[in-house]
C-alpha cells in the first residue's frame, strides 16, 4: 500500500438498527464513496447469493471463508486503492460482522476468526468504526414489515447474541458507540458529532460544503 490518504470509517450494527440509511447519509455529507460488505466486489454477487438466499443450512466456517473471499476482493480492489486516491470511504459492515454473527451468532471461536480474519484483512484496519447500538427487541418491530435475508431469519435468540457480542466487541476493539434510537436526523447528528471528535473539527470544516 503507498499510502492512504483518504479516512475510512466503518459502520456495524445489528440488523434493522439503520446503520445503511446513517452510513449512505454520511458519505453524501462528508464526500464520501459509500460501499458495503458482503456484496460490493467481483465475487460479491455469488457470495451474497449463496450467503443470503440460499435455503440450505451452510457450516459456519463456510460462512467465514465465503465473507472473507468477498472481503479481500472489496478491500485489494476498491477500498484501498479509493484511499490511495486521497477519497473518504464509508463501509457498511466489515471484520466486526465476522466477529459478531459468525462468532458470537453462530459460536466460532474468537481466536480461530482471528487468525482467518487477519490473513484476509493482512491487519489493514479502517480509521474509525462506529456501532450503531439497538436493543434488538426494538429491532423486531423494524423487521417486522420489510423481507428478510438467511440471516436475518434466525430469529430473536440469535439477534440477541449478536446484539450483545457487538456491544462486548466495542469495548474490545473501542469503537464508538451511538444510540440508534429516534429519529434519522437525531441519529445523524449524533454521527457527526462522532466524526468530529474523531477527526477534528477542522477536518469536517474542510469539507462539510
Ligand atoms: P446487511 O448489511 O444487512 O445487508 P442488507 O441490508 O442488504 O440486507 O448484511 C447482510 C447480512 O450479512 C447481515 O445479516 C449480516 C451478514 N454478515 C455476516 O454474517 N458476517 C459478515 O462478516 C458480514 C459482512 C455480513
Amino acid at each position: 500500500m503507498s499510502g492512504r490518504l483518504g479516512k475510512w470509517i466503518v459502520v456495524e450494527g445489528i440488523d434493522g438498527s439503520g446503520k445503511t440509511t446513517q452510513a449512505k447519509m454520511l458519505a453524501t455529507k462528508i464526500d464520501a464513496f459509500y460501499t458495503y460488505e458482503p456484496g460490493d466486489s467481483l465475487v460479491g454477487e455469488d457470495v451474497r447469493n449463496v450467503l443470503l438466499k440460499s435455503e440450505k443450512t451452510l457450516h459456519p466456517l463456510t460462512e467465514v471463508f465465503l465473507l472473507q473471499a468477498d472481503r479481500i476482493e472489496h478491500l485489494q480492489k476498491i477500498i484501498i486503492p479509493k484511499l490511495e486516491e486521497g477519497k473518504n470511504v464509508v463501509c457498511d459492515r466489515y471484520v466486526g460482522s465476522t466477529f459478531a454473527y459468525q462468532g458470537y451468532g453462530r459460536g466460532v471461536e474468537f481466536d480461530k476468526l482471528e487468525s482467518i480474519v487477519n490473513i484476509a484483512i493482512s491487519k489493514v484496519m479502517p480509521d474509525l468504526t462506529i456501532l450503531y447500538d439497538l436493543p434488538s427487541e426494538e429491532v423486531e418491530s423494524r423487521l417486522a414489515g420489510r423481507s428478510t435475508d438467511r440471516i436475518e431469519n434466525e430469529g430473536k435468540e440469535f439477534r440477541k447474541r449478536v446484539e450483545q457480542g457487538y456491544k462486548a466487541l466495542s469495548k474490545r476493539f473501542g469503537w464508538k458507540v451511538i444510540d440508534a434510537s429516534g429519529s434519522i436526523d437525531e441519529v445523524a447528528n449524533r454521527t457527526l458529532g462522532e466524526i468530529k471528535s474523531a477527526f477534528g473539527e477542522a477536518w469536517i470544516g474542510n469539507i462539510d460544503g
